[in-house]
């Protein structure tokens, strides 16, 4: 049976093609990641609009460190924007900001800024956003294995007991649902080491649209292309 109307309450999106969209107009590859901020507004304005409860957004990897200084100052900054210009609409709305990855290589003031922001919203419950920054899926099963392989050198848990409901317990953020539809835009075929554990069984859907062109009716488009998957988790039906 087909997801019928079902909302995902999960959606996770890849967000690529900014220096594509840049270069077809022939601007700075910064210009589109201006644009990009602008399709993240969007985007979080739909996924509430639609209903989506949680939306992870792969804002910088840890492979984009190895960018130039000049791009990577860049997309700092539009962060720091982002977050002074979409926090007050962020309580207003509801909605919850929470970060995954190793934020902790941020610089400051894109830092303190996100750590203020988080806070702020702790209490919110309309929807959360969360937003993957310096994050990898290789490095968070490294962490998650390094504080279990800690725990058992402490005796905490007794490594025959391993399981993946333990494994996941270690992952940055055990309390989310995994997504249920993964979205990468600008018609690359590839995971590019996002979400590695938590998509096992996430609906993928490429479009090739460009990030800063993605908008609302894109992001109902690939609600629709869910709706019409059949999600059998491996077996034969849920
Ligand atoms: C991929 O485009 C996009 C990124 C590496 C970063 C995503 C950043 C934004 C959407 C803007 C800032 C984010 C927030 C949360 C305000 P690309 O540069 O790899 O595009 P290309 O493959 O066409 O070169």
């Amino acid at each position: 049976m087909a997801n019928e109307l079902k909302v995902p309450e999960h959606v996770a999106i890849i967000m690529d093609g900014n220096g594509r969209w840049a270069e077809h107009r022939g601007l700075a590859r910064v210009e589109g990641h201006r644009a990009g901020a602008e399709a993240v507004e969007a985007a979080l304005d739909a996924a509430r609009k639609f209903g989506v409860k949680y939306l992870t957004l792969y804002a910088f990897s840890t492979e984009n460190w190895k960018r130039s200084p000049q791009e990577v100052a860049a997309l700092m900054g539009l962060l720091g924007d982002f977050l002074d210009r979409k926090l007050p609409s962020m309580m207003e709305n509801d909605v919850r900001l929470l970060t995954t990855g190793r934020t902790s290589d941020l610089p400051f003031p894109s830092r303190s800024k996100l750590l203020a922001a988080i806070e702020a919203t702790s209490n919110n419950r309309g929807g959360t956003l969360i937003l993957a920054l310096s994050y990898g899926g290789r490095a968070e099963l490294v962490d998650a294995a390094k504080k279990m392989a800690a725990d058992a050198a402490a005796g905490k848990i007794a490594p025959e007991k391993i399981d993946e409901k333990l494994f996941a317990s270690y992952l940055y953020h055990p309390e989310i649902p995994d997504p249920d539809l993964m979205i990468r835009t600008s018609g690359e075929q590839r995971i590019s080491n996002f979400l590695l554990w938590q998509i096992a069984y996430s609906e993928l859907y490429v479009t090739p649209v460009l990030w800063p062109d993605f908008d609302e009716e894109e992001f109902g488009r690939a609600i629709k292309s869910y709706q019409n998957r059949d999600r059998r988790f491996g077996g034969r039906k849920k």
